[in-house]
C-alpha cells in the first residue's frame, strides 16, 4: 500500500525544512525525487544527504524560463509537490505598513511559482493519465490571522483556488491536485534566526496536539496524497495542523 517504486517527483524548496521532510519521506516510499531549492548549495547538499535517489535541480520557482528548462532536462514528472513558499524577505508586517515594493515577492513564490510548476508539468501527467500535484500551503491562506501575513496569505490563498480549478479540469486524466494547509511547523534550519525559534517554540503551547509539526508528518500526507490509493481525492484542501480548528 502507499508505494510510489517507479515514480519520479519533484520537491520544490526542499533544501532544507518541509521539503526535505517530504522529499525524505517520498524517497522511502520508493520515488525517485529530484530536489529543487533556489539556492543551489543547499539542494545539493540536500540531494547528497537523501542518498543516490535523490537528484539536486536548484532553480527559482518564480522564473518561468528557468522552470521551463530545469524541467524539460529531466523528464516527465509523476508527482509535484510545490512547497517553496517562503521568499527570503519575508517578515511580519501588516498590509498598511508593507511598502508596495515587498508586495510581489509573496505572490511570485506562492502564485506564479505553483502556476509555473504545473504549467511545465502538468500535460505529460495528462497525456501519460498519471500525476499527482500537491500545494503546500498554509493556514493564512484559509483564514484571517493578526500577524502580518496579509500578502503571503494573498499568495497562499490564490494558489489555493488555482488548485481547485487544476483538480476540476484535469480530474479525468488520471491527474489529481490537492493542496495541504499547514499549521505551525518546526523551524530548525540553520538560517533561522533563534528570535523566530522562540516566537514559534513558545506558539507551540497554543497547538491541540502539543507540538510543532515536522517534514515528515507532511510527508506522510504527500505518500498518501501521491498514491494510487488516493485516486479518488481531488481538488481539496486539507488541514494538516496538529487539531487546529479552521475556519
Ligand atoms: N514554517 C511554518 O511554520 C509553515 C507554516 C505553514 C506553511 N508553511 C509552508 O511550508 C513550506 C515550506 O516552509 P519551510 O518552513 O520549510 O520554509 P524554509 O524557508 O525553511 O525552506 C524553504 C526553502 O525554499 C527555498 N525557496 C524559497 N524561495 C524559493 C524559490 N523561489 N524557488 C525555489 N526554492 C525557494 C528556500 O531557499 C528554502 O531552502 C512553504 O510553502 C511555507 O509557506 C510553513
Amino acid at each position: 500500500m502507499f508505494d510510489l517504486t517507479g515514480k519520479t517527483a519533484l520537491v520544490t524548496g526542499a533544501g532544507q525544512g518541509v521539503g526535505f521532510g517530504i522529499a525524505a519521506t517520498l524517497l522511502e516510499a520508493g520515488a525517485k525525487v529530484f530536489v529543487n531549492d533556489l539556492v543551489p548549495e543547499r539542494a545539493v547538499a540536500a540531494a547528497e544527504a537523501l542518498g543516490s535517489n535523490a537528484t539536486a535541480l536548484p532553480f527559482s520557482v518564480d522564473d518561468r524560463e528557468a522552470v521551463v528548462s530545469a524541467i524539460a532536462g529531466i523528464g516527465p514528472v509523476d508527482i509535484l509537490v510545490n512547497n517553496a513558499g517562503i521568499p527570503p524577505t519575508m517578515r511580519p508586517v501588516k498590509f498598511r505598513d508593507m511598502d508596495p515594493a515587498e508586495w510581489a515577492a509573496y505572490i511570485d513564490v506562492n502564485l506564479y511559482g505553483v502556476i509555473n510548476c504545473v504549467s511545465a508539468t502538468i500535460d505529460e501527467m495528462c497525456e501519460r493519465g498519471w500525476g499527482r500535484v500537491i500545494t503546500i500551503s498554509s493556514g493564512a491562506g484559509t483564514q484571517g490571522l493578526n500577524i502580518g501575513v496579509s500578502m503571503y496569505g494573498a499568495g497562499k490563498g490564490g494558489a489555493i483556488s488555482f488548485m481547485r480549478h487544476l483538480a476540476v479540469e484535469t480530474a479525468r486524466s488520471g491527474v489529481t491536485a490537492n493542496t495541504l494547509a499547514l499549521g505551525l511547523m518546526e523551524r530548525d534550519a540553520p538560517n533561522v534566526t533563534e528570535e523566530s525559534r522562540t516566537v514559534t517554540a513558545s506558539m507551540a503551547k497554543q497547538v491541540p496536539v502539543g507540538r510543532l509539526g515536522t517534514g515528515r508528518d507532511i510527508g506522510y500526507t504527500c505518500v498518501f496524497l501521491a498514491s494510487d490509493e488516493a485516486e479518488w481525492i481531488t481538488g481539496q484542501t486539507i488541514a494538516v495542523n496538529g487539531g487546529s480548528v479552521t475556519t
